[in-house]
């Protein structure tokens, strides 16, 4: 019996994000300081077999239909491949999708797409490998277009560009990065910072909206809203926007200046087992301790219904009690 992840304001949760681990090899600066952070302990990770059977709940009991792997940097995690072909060998078949830098994604995008991953977004904020170095604070330009090209290559369509904007570093390549996805044949979709990075450093002052890069891109092209794209946007984060006289479309994913709440249709998953209803929660609910003290499948369940259930309207970031979560993207999965 399938029983819905349903919210107290009617939302139902079909898209499972689930991070793999909260180390990543770069060392973006609105993300987290040139040290690192403190990482999770092997032994606080979920093993593949706990995330298999929670994922295999999920899909079974109760109506996730897309499973989406994060970080930190989900190659990192030792294993993946085989990790998604169980994913994929679940009934009913989750769709795959993974988020990632793109580093070392060149040797394995036709692995990952042989083993059941349907779609990958790859993150670059830049074309300039200089200004890269400086975002990233490593020399791994190459390395992530080379990904970018592998999973062209590997057949995996359509391949997703997440960027986002920093004021005085890159907000001048909001045109040259769309050009260049024209160009490549990938969907580039920028992204409103969010108050998520570790130092929290992040200033809704200083951050570039949503108006602020379609006035950009509107400098070099027109960009049309399709009806069609807005019937079929549903609960995805990103506005699609048309660049007139193509079928190209652009996206622009305004979580602050347009929050997409009310549609919302995800729940997450931390690589050390808490489940989270928001990016932004303040509460995280713990299914690992349950999972190793043995509960059986309707004690996690419940427990996962639980969680869903108190889920808030939204992420209030422009209230003015909001709080940033205790946990940053890294850690919580994007
Ligand atoms: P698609 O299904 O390909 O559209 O995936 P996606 O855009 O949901 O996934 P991706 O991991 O590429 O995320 C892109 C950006 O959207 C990241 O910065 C995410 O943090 C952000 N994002 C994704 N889901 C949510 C969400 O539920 N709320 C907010 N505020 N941001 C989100
Ligand atoms: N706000 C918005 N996007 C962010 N990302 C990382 N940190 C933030 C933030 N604070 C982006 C990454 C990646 C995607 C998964 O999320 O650049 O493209
Ligand atoms: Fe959903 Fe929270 Fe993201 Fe809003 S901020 S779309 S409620 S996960």
């Amino acid at each position: 019996m399938t029983q819905l992840l349903r919210d107290s304001f009617g939302r139902v949760a079909t898209d499972l994000r689930v991070s793999l681990t909260d180390r990543c090899n770069l060392r973006c600066d609105y993300c987290m300081p040139a040290e690192g952070l403190d990482w999770l302990a092997r032994e606080e990770l979920l093993t593949d077999d706990e995330i298999v059977r929670l994922i295999g709940l999920a899909v079974q009991r109760l109506g996730i239909r897309t499973v989406r792997l994060t970080g930190g940097e989900p190659l990192l995690r030792r294993g993946l491949e085989p990790l998604v072909a169980a994913i994929a060998a679940l009934t009913p078949r989750p769709a795959i999708a993974l988020t990632t830098n793109g580093i070392g994604l060149a040797a394995r995008a036709e692995g990952l797409a042989a083993a059941g991953v349907d779609r990958i977004n790859i993150s670059l904020d830049t074309l300039d490998p200089d200004l890269f170095q400086r975002i990233t604070r490593r020399p791994r330009h190459a390395d992530v277009l080379a990904g970018v090209a592998a999973a062209r290559a590997a057949g995996l369509d359509p391949v997703k560009i997440n960027a986002v904007l920093l004021r005085g570093v890159n907000e001048h390549e909001a045109w040259p990065l769309l050009a260049w996805a024209m160009e490549t044949g990938v969907q580039l979709r920028f992204i409103e910072q969010m108050p998520l990075d570790a130092q929290h450093g992040w200033r809704r002052s200083t951050m570039i909206t949503a108006a602020e890069i379609r006035a950009r891109l509107s400098e070099h092209v027109e960009l049309v809203e399709d009806p069609a794209d807005q019937l079929a946007r549903g609960s995805a984060p990103a506005e699609l926007f048309r660049v007139a006289g193509t079928e190209h479309r652009v996206g622009i994913i305004a979580a602050v200046s347009a929050p997409f709440c009310g549609a919302c249709d995800r729940v997450r998953l931390t690589a050390d087992g808490q489940l989270r209803n928001c990016l932004f929660a303040r509460e995280e609910s713990d299914l690992r301790a349950p999972l190793r003290a043995g509960a059986d499948d309707d004690a996690l369940v419940e427990r996962w219904l639980a969680a869903v259930a108190t889920k808030r309207a939204g992420h209030g970031i422009d209230d003015p009690t909001f709080l940033q979560p205790d946990r940053p993207m890294s850690a919580i999965g994007g």
